[in-house]
Order: structure tokens, then C-alpha cells, then sequence
């Protein structure tokens, strides 16, 4: 089987210590503060990256035990695949939280809407460049939840 191996880019600096601290269910939006480290040898791959309003952040769940493929989210109660979820319980523990990047001071980047645990290792930034519009997209078992709801 294929393997790559990957290392940390940084860590995330957050308030949230424990997962049951981190507002979950329908209609949560994330607003928590907190600062992304890059480490000091990845610094220079930072250059630029102020111009952009939202960042992509691709990180680790390192504190997720195991993984389900198919099982109950606790934001409908009903059964899912977890591809069609956002669980931390994945065969490949993956996380991707879009942020606002409110500032930079050197390696440090000020981020708003962070939905991660202290400590958590980062692997990846990416500018966020969406143009899909809000009304082509289909949000699945999710939006019929939010219907619901109203
Ligand atoms: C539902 S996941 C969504 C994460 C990300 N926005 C995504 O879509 O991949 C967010 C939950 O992951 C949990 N979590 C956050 N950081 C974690 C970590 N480092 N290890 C394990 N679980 C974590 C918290 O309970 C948080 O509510």
C-alpha cells in the first residue's frame, strides 16, 4: 500500500483543550481566535500570503481514536458514510477548517474561526479562492438537517 509520510508544518495556539469545549450542531459557526506557529525553517513559504482574507488549513486530528466508516453524527442523530461527514474519525485523520487570517507577525498568523484543539499539528495552508456560488451548492443530508430545524 502507498504511504506518504508527512511532517508538521506547525501548531495551532487555541483555548480549546478538551473537544467537548468546541461548539458543535446545526447552525455553529466558529468564531474562536487563535495563532497558527509555523515552525521557524518553513517561515520563507509565508511571503505573500497577507493579502489573502481567508486561509484553508489542513491539519491533523491527532487526538481522534480510531476511525468509523459509517456511523450516527450527533448533528441529526441519524447515520451517515463518513465521507459525507465531517467526523474526526476518518481512515486518514485529516482536518479542514477555513479561517479568517486577521494578521501575521512573522511565522505567527492570527487566525479567527478556528475549530481546533491546542496543540493541534498543521500540515498545510492554502489561500482560500472559492468562486462557487452559495446557490449551486448542494449541502447534502446537512442542509435537509438545517431545513428541518427552521
Ligand atoms: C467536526 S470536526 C471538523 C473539523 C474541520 N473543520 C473539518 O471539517 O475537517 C471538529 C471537531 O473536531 C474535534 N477536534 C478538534 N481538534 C481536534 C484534534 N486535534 N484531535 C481530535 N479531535 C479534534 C473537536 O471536537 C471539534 O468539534
Amino acid at each position: 500500500m502507498d504511504e506518504w509520510k508527512m511532517r508538521p508544518i506547525g501548531y495551532i495556539r487555541s483555548s480549546y483543550t478538551s473537544t467537548d469545549q468546541v461548539p458543535k450542531g446545526l447552525g455553529t459557526t466558529h468564531t474562536m481566535e487563535g495563532v497558527l506557529e509555523v515552525l521557524p525553517e518553513y517561515e520563507k513559504g509565508l511571503q505573500d500570503i497577507e493579502g489573502y482574507s481567508h486561509l484553508m488549513i489542513l491539519w491533523i486530528f491527532h487526538q481522534a481514536k480510531g476511525c468509523e466508516l459509517y456511523g450516527t453524527v450527533p448533528t441529526d442523530g441519524r447515520q451517515h458514510g463518513v465521507f459525507s461527514t465531517r467526523s474526526p474519525r476518518r481512515p486518514n485523520p485529516i482536518g479542514l477548517t477555513t479561517v479568517e487570517l486577521i494578521r501575521r507577525d512573522g511565522p505567527s498568523l492570527y487566525l479567527r474561526g478556528i475549530d481546533m484543539l491546542d496543540g493541534t499539528p498543521v500540515l498545510d495552508i492554502k489561500p482560500y479562492t472559492s468562486s462557487i456560488p452559495m446557490e449551486q451548492l448542494r449541502r447534502g443530508w446537512l442542509g435537509e438537517a438545517e431545513n428541518r430545524n427552521k
